[in-house]
């Protein structure tokens, strides 16, 4: 993406959240006897805390409200609201710990699966925010393996003239992060592991499985 020359960008910011909670709630969710349920809960407080820093650098702005003991200057979040969107299925698992964060943010879907054969996202849903433009959006979807879904899903977003992205997920392979670097240089990536390769399938590896699977209790394809 034409970085603009009045305000040139820095290489995109790739944040492993490496706090101890998230790091032990996510070696639970790897584990392969973790239950769906326990799965489910896992990811929803992991994604609270990856939610935490992706938010960190929200504008401010101040607005005056009376306290019980006087008036007083004190800091909101400044614009309109966040909205979150959702790579179908599994990223509504971490959608679920986010609006816990931020409740009153808008959600978009976007059903994407990825075909087995060719690694090829395919899109069959699509609702999104009639307002977005406006707003700043955290597309998120645990997974990173080829990049392929990651990459698709955001070319749309900005199809639709969003001004500013982030792209929170769980785990990611080296493989996705450079393929998502090299498509949208613009989005920052959070994170709570790099792990180290895809396997042959293009599954992450040591990774945690189909995330959509373990998180619905569907049967692995
Ligand atoms: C998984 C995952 C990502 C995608 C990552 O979804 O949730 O969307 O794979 O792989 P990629 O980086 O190589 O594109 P999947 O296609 O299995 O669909 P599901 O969420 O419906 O299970
Ligand atoms: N999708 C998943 O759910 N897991 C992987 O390891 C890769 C793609």
């Amino acid at each position: 993406m034409p970085q603009s020359s009045a305000s040139p960008r820095p290489a995109p910011i790739v944040t492993v959240v490496d706090h101890p909670l998230v790091l032990h709630k996510l070696s639970l969710m790897r584990a392969r006897e973790t239950s769906t349920s326990k799965f489910r809960q896992l990811m929803r407080e992991i994604s609270l805390l990856l939610g935490y820093e992706a938010t960190r650098d929200l504008a401010l702005e101040e607005i005056e409200i009376e306290t019980p003991l006087e008036t007083a200057r004190v800091p909101v979040i400044a614009g309109k609201k966040l909205c979150l969107v959702s790579i179908l299925r599994a990223g509504n698992g971490i959608l679920d710990g986010l609006l816990d964060l931020v409740p009153s943010a808008r959600v978009g879907h976007i059903g994407l699966y990825r075909e087995p054969r060719t690694l090829d996202a395919v899109e069959y849903y699509l609702k999104l925010p009639e307002d977005l433009p406006e707003r700043d959006v955290i597309l998120v979807d645990p997974m990173l393996a080829t990049g392929g879904s990651a990459v698709a899903a955001i070319t749309l977003l900005k199809q639709w003239g969003i001004r500013r992205i982030r792209f929170l997920s769980l785990i990611a392979a080296p493989e996705g992060v450079q393929a998502l670097n090299e498509a949208h240089p613009d989005v920052d990536i959070y994170l709570a592991a790099l792990d180290s390769h895809l396997n042959e399938l293009s599954y992450i590896v040591p990774g945690l499985g189909d995330a959509g699977d373990r998180q619905f209790g569907t049967p692995a394809e």
